[in-house]
This record gives C-alpha cells, sequence and structure tokens, in this order.
C-alpha cells in the first residue's frame, strides 16, 4: 500500500446557544427533579436554540472559529462535511448551506449521517482526502438541535438533550502527529432501539404521524446504556491498538457526552481514571454529533490538552453505530 500523509486537526472552534434550560426549569414543565437527573445523567443544565436559530446556523459559527483558529480562508476549504441528525432539511443537506453561508466556493459539501456517532465517523471520512493527498484542507462540523426533535412532555427522553456545534479543519500534518487510528462500526439490527420514527419515506409525515408524536426521538434507554458502556470499551481498545498504544499512554479520553454513569462505567472497564475523562454533560447534556468537538474544543482552549498529548475519542449513537480515533496533539 503506498504510504499516505499524517493527517490532524490544525483548527478547532465551538459555539453553543446562549439560552440555558435548567434541571429546576425541566421540573416546571415534567413530573421530574434535579436530583434525579444529575444522579442518573450527571447533567444539571443544556443549551436551547433560540427560535429563529437552525443546525446550520450554529455549524457556521463553529466553522468561522474553526477556520480563524486555523488560520486560513473559507476559499482555501476543499470540502465540508456536516455531521448531524437534526438538519435544517431533509434536502438540501446542512453542509450545502453552511458552504454558501461561509462563502467557501470552492468546497465540495455533504452531510454525514451516524447517529451521535456523526462526528468520530465524519472525521474519520474527511481524513481520507487529506491523506490521499486529493485534498489539502478539509472542515469537518458536527452540529445539532437536539431541542427540534426532543418530545417536551416525555420525562424520559426531554431531560437529556441539548443544542450545539463544534468543527475541526483537518489539514497534513507532521508525521507522528495527527490521527494514528481510527475504527468505525454498526450493527443495524439495533435500529429501533434510538430512532425518529416518521418524516422519512417509511412513515411520511401525516396527520396521524403528528398525532402519535412519532416526529420526535424516540429511544430504549436501557437498551442504549448497555449497549453504549459495552462498545465504549471495545472501540477504545481496538483503536488503541490500531495505534500500537495501550491504556496507560492515554491522556485524555474523550467519550460521547451522554450520560456521566456511561463514561465513568467505560472508563473503570478500561482502567482508565477520571482524572483523563474530559467531561462537559453537566453544562450541555447530550448534544449528539456536537458532544465530541464541543468537549475537545474546550480541553483546548482551556489548555487541558496539550502539544504531543494522546486524545482518544469514541462515540455510540443511533443505527446503532459507534466509531473511535487516536490523536497525537499537535501540527509540530
Ligand atoms: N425524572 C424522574 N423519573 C424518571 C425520569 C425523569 N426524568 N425518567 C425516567 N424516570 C423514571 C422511570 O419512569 C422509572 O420509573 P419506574 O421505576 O417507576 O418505572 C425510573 O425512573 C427508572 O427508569 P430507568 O429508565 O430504568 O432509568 P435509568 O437509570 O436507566 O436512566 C436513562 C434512564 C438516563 C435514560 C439511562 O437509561 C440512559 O442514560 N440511557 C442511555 C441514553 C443515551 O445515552 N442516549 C443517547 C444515545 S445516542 C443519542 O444521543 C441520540
Amino acid at each position: 500500500m503506498p504510504e499516505v500523509a499524517a493527517v490532524g486537526i490544525t483548527g478547532i472552534g465551538s459555539y453553543v446557544p446562549d439560552k440555558v434550560l435548567t434541571n429546576y426549569d425541566l421540573e416546571k414543565m415534567v413530573e421530574t427533579s434535579d436530583e434525579w437527573i444529575r444522579e442518573r445523567t450527571g447533567i444539571r443544565e443544556r443549551r436551547i436554540v433560540h427560535p429563529d436559530q437552525a443546525t446550520s446556523d450554529l455549524a457556521v459559527i463553529a466553522a468561522e472559529h474553526a477556520l480563524k483558529d486555523a488560520g486560513i480562508d473559507a476559499s482555501e476549504v476543499d470540502l465540508i462535511i456536516v455531521a448531524t441528525a437534526t438538519p435544517d432539511m431533509l434536502f438540501p443537506s446542512t453542509a450545502c448551506l453552511v458552504q454558501n453561508r461561509i462563502g467557501a466556493d470552492h468546497a465540495g459539501a455533504f452531510d454525514l449521517q451516524a447517529g451521535c456517532s456523526g462526528f468520530v465517523y465524519a472525521l474519520s471520512v474527511g481524513s481520507q482526502f487529506v491523506a490521499t493527498g486529493k485534498y489539502k484542507r478539509v472542515l469537518v462540523i458536527g452540529a445539532e438541535t437536539l431541542s427540534r426533535i426532543t418530545n417536551w412532555d416525555d420525562r424520559t427522553t426531554c431531560v437529556l438533550f441539548g443544542d450545539g456545534a463544534g468543527a475541526v479543519v483537518l489539514e497534513r500534518v507532521t508525521r507522528g502527529r495527527g490521527i494514528l487510528a481510527s475504527c468505525l462500526g454498526a450493527d443495524g439490527a439495533g435500529a429501533d432501539i434510538l430512532c425518529l420514527p416518521a418524516g422519512g419515506s417509511r412513515l411520511p409525515a401525516s396527520e396521524q404521524t403528528v398525532a402519535a408524536k412519532q416526529h420526535y426521538l424516540s429511544m430504549n434507554g436501557r437498551e442504549v446504556f448497555k449497549f453504549a458502556v459495552r462498545v465504549t470499551e471495545e472501540a477504545t481498545r481496538q483503536v488503541l491498538q490500531q495505534a500500537g498504544l495501550t491504556v496507560e499512554d492515554v491522556d485524555h479520553l474523550i467519550l460521547h457526552q451522554a450520560n456521566i454513569r456511561i463514561m465513568e462505567a467505560a472508563a473503570k472497564r478500561l482502567g482508565i481514571g477520571s482524572d483523563r475523562l474530559v467531561v462537559n454533560v453537566d453544562r450541555y447534556g447530550n448534544t449528539s454529533s456536537a458532544s465530541i468537538p464541543l468537549a475537545l474544543s474546550e480541553a483546548v482552549v482551556d489548555g487541558r490538552i496539550k502539544d504531543g498529548d494522546c486524545v482518544v475519542m469514541v462515540a455510540f449513537g443511533a443505527g446503532l453505530t459507534w466509531a473511535a480515533s487516536a490523536i497525537k496533539w499537535g501540527h509540530g
């Protein structure tokens, strides 16, 4: 196989809406309590978009921050991939809307749908274009407005989700830096465990689907929980093995921010202490494809992640899907 170039993250940015919805606010909306939500999930509050904001609006701001951080102009971007389960519309893709808004007039653009694993999937897909030399600069965005598909009368799901976006620029980096390994997985037999039943070609929107609340996210929480802990451990071990690393080498483990209990259970199985876990689920809840780039961005900006650190990102989500990436931070 011909040797491929090393590819890494050369710019990163994120954005969350300013509107905060606390557990105390939710106590007034459904039969729940701050104590229940914190103990079962670790979430204290989440951000919610304003009525006039859509997923592309969050994506554009995160993308502009990432481009600025990379020191490049939008016109230099070759490809935009937006990972989202909550696009502005079924079509055209949210990536095309972002391409127009940021002025990336030389870029191809498409959306990637892998549930909450979307960003880590997109990172792997986007990096292939740079590794092979096909493209120089790829913009990968994870952006979501889960609040738009949440049934705010259903306490078993409405306490979990929030809105936000994170973005990275991928470019060639010094050998030994950047993405060392990545793996992708799926098990479509679990498609019913976590889905949005209506609004697609199986169940087009109708009075009946609206009345039956089938345009809201539907989830079997206990099944997702078990699946998540299992695949998070397996995917972490797999990506570390591919990268020629061990769990001792991991400086920062960034897991999909769905539930603190899932993160702690998986980290415990791996023998990784909570001091190496990057956590922000307490402030943002589960932001699906945005959760990992949001956590990564915060840890980079506040100086926790330093040049040369080993960062492992692992996500799981609807599909069912999972994905992992091991990165040596910095561009060299
Ligand atoms: N407030 C108070 N009580 C509640 C609430 C709530 N918000 N939600 C559920 N309960 C009740 C249930 O009705 C149940 O009551 P019962 O015993 O009388 O029947 C009790 O609490 C326990 O419910 P469980 O579902 O067993 O609670 P569990 O400990 O499993 O926690 C949770 C539920 C938080 C959803 C958990 O299963 C979980 O986090 N699962 C994973 C979810 C996830 O990660 N989803 C996202 C994946 S991908 C994506 O983001 C799209």
